[in-house]
């Protein structure tokens, strides 16, 4: 077995039921602070909250100069509002009871400027008959689909139209574009940027045409980990970066970017529990403890067991072969590296903190459930 890195031994381990997601905080600043530098300015940072879900994660960003954040949901965005950050945007499409919902949130928080994203004319009308009814405003941001395909207008003649419509409708305001381009995923830096700044020509085009028909377009929030910083290097005054990943970091992203230098903040400890034979290692790591989008044979990296291949996962059970089997006993502790942290912390009620080497205290993961009061 690979000793560990100092940087992940957790000295009291005994206090963790195991499988349990720890973060370290020292590790979580210094992503934070490697965001800010690239980025030249923290006021230029929206970054997204859905990686940790977490108050104290929030509290700790706002310690390094950042104000605004973006959010998937009206949890995320209570929790961030309640942490003490007045600038969010919901980077969700607004329909149903979460009409309602926009309306009492901006109710209950007058002192933070909430905005929200829209495509369609539909939710865009419905959205502005329920502000206008309450007697508030809200500011929309036009989605716009630079290649994703998952939400958003084309930067054309529809996505002219439907800002037009936002700009003339008296409970909402124009708030400018929302622009998320997770398809870009070019393990090369230059391949990436010029995809970045290819599909970047559009959109500043549609922001040109709506500046000269007199229309305001106050701001771009651009991006993930892997793009925002090329759209940085841009320094367009009106686009704000909005990563989330780097945050806390995973072997997905350190695997597929090699440019970025961050390092994973939260890993699962884990325990064995069976070695059913011929090289194989059972662990109580099943996918009720981590991220099973990604491919079988990649939802976990161990850097004690690198030659480890994951062979079987259950909801409860990870089976792994490695050359290391036979040097492994029941309750022996292993760290493991997610490849996706995002959906891992949501499988979470709360992760341990681990400072200088020993669990210090545990944290809410507040914003995994959907509704908190609003
Ligand atoms: C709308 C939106 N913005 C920003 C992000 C953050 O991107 P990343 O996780 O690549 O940092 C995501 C991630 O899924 C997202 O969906």
């Amino acid at each position: 077995m690979k000793p560990l890195s100092r940087q992940y031994l957790i000295k009291n381990s005994h206090l963790l039921v195991t499988p349990a997601l720890v973060v370290f905080p020292e590790i979580i600043e210094m992503n934070i602070k490697q965001m800010v530098k690239m980025s030249s300015d923290p006021l230029k940072l929206r970054p997204h909250v859905k990686t940790y879900k977490m108050a104290e994660v929030v509290k700790l960003q706002l310690n390094h100069g950042i104000k605004k954040f973006k959010a998937a949901t009206f949890a995320e965005s209570e929790m961030v509002a309640e942490a003490g950050a007045q600038d969010i945007l919901l980077a969700y499409h607004i329909v149903g009871p979460n009409i309602k919902r926009a309306v009492n949130f901006v109710k209950k928080y007058p002192d933070v400027n909430f905005m929200v994203i829209a495509d369609h004319i539909e939710s865009i009308s419905e959205l502005n008959n329920a502000m206008v009814k309450a007697g508030e405003t809200i500011e929309v941001l036009l989605d716009i689909d630079t290649g994703l395909h998952r939400t958003g207008v084309e930067p054309g003649d529809q996505a002219f139209n439907l800002y037009k419509e936002i700009d003339n409708s008296p409970g909402i305001k124009a708030g400018g574009f929302h622009i998320y381009d997770g398809h870009l995923h070019q393990s090369d830096r230059k391949d990436r940027a010029v995809a970045v700044h290819q599909a970047f020509q559009k959109v500043s085009l549609l922001r040109d045409k709506l500046l000269s028909a007199g229309s305001k377009v106050p701001r771009l929030v651009c991006g993930g980990t892997a793009t925002f910083p090329i759209y940085a290097e841009m320094n367009d005054s009106f686009v704000e970066y909005s990563p989330g990943t780097c945050i806390f970091h995973d072997i997905g992203y350190d695997t597929m970017f090699p440019d970025l230098h961050f390092t994973p903040a939260a890993v699962i400890l884990t325990r064995v529990i069976s070695l059913p034979g011929q090289g194989l290692v059972t662990l109580d790591l099943g996918c009720k403890a981590v991220a099973s989008d990604p491919l079988m044979t990649n939802r976990v990296f161990f850097p004690q067991l690198p030659d480890a291949e994951l062979v079987l996962q259950n909801e409860e059970h990870l089976v792994i072969k490695t050359t290391q089997a036979s040097k492994l006993k029941p309750s022996n502790e292993l760290v493991g590296i997610p490849w996706h942290i995002c959906p891992t912390t949501a499988l979470n009620k709360e992760v341990g903190v681990v400072q200088n080497n020993y669990v210090k205290e545990f944290w809410k993961v507040v914003a995994r459930d959907r509704v908190l009061n609003i």
